[in-house]
């Protein structure tokens, strides 16, 4: 079953209640991007918008760490209830499978995710471990970009990995320039969460396009 994630990036911050509660009623997860503009050369918002989110999320809250040094702050949005957290490969390279412990130690699901640039294979190691991996569709840092189509067979790959080493259940979220006209082959790939920011937030009707994207 296909799980959405509208991505608040692209929600109206003043009215951002009407947003959330977009996603209480329609989606399946709320996809928060922490960026730090050291990692990512864009910020974007942080502890208290989450911590807002939190005292109104129905849904299961899922925190992508665009941020160098992910272990300093993991603790922080595992206590406002962040039930998925991810960090990038590139920030944490060897790191990682420690990463993976400490989502874990704070009673999240721990995913790892890589840009585009990033071979599949370097995550390879840490398939054993992760509850969910996130490929980036698009370079993290901004939301509103095009849709990278080579994606598809990365998602594929990672998928027969998956299954090689007997963890088929292992979720697969992408993110960037996701939308009703990509969701359908995307879930034929192999993906199970989709994020999407600008698809449903700048839509005239996000529930319908809620309903579309969850179709396929
Ligand atoms: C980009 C973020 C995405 C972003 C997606 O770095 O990780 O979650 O909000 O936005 P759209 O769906 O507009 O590409
Ligand atoms: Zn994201």
């Amino acid at each position: 079953m296909i799980q959405i994630a509208p991505s608040l990036l692209a929600a109206d911050f003043l009215h951002l209640e009407k947003d959330v509660q977009t996603v209480n009623r329609h989606a399946d997860i709320f996809h928060l991007d922490i960026m730090d503009g050291s990692f990512v050369p864009n910020i974007s918002f942080g502890f208290p918008v989450v911590e807002a989110v939190a005292s109104l999320a129905e849904k299961p809250m899922d925190v992508h760490l665009m941020i160098v040094h992910p272990e300093k702050y993991i603790p922080r949005f595992a206590r406002l209830g962040a039930a998925m957290i991810s960090f990038h490969y590139e920030a944490a390279l060897e790191e990682s499978a420690a990463v993976l412990d400490l989502i874990h130690e704070n009673g999240a699901k721990a995913g790892i995710v890589i840009n585009p640039d990033c071979p599949v294979e370097k995550i390879f190691p840490y398939l054993g471990q992760a509850d969910f991996v996130l490929l980036m569709s698009v370079f993290a840092g901004f939301g509103g970009q095009k849709f990278i189509p080579e994606t598809l067979d990365r998602i594929r790959a990672v998928r027969e990995e998956l299954k090689r080493i007997g963890r088929p259940h292992v979720d697969i979220e992408v993110d960037g320039g996701v939308s009703p006209a990509n969701a359908g082959e995307l879930a034929r790939a192999g993906a199970t969460i989709l994020v999407a920011g600008s698809a449903v937030f700048k839509a005239q009707d996000p529930a319908e396009v809620i309903r579309q994207m969850k179709q396929g």
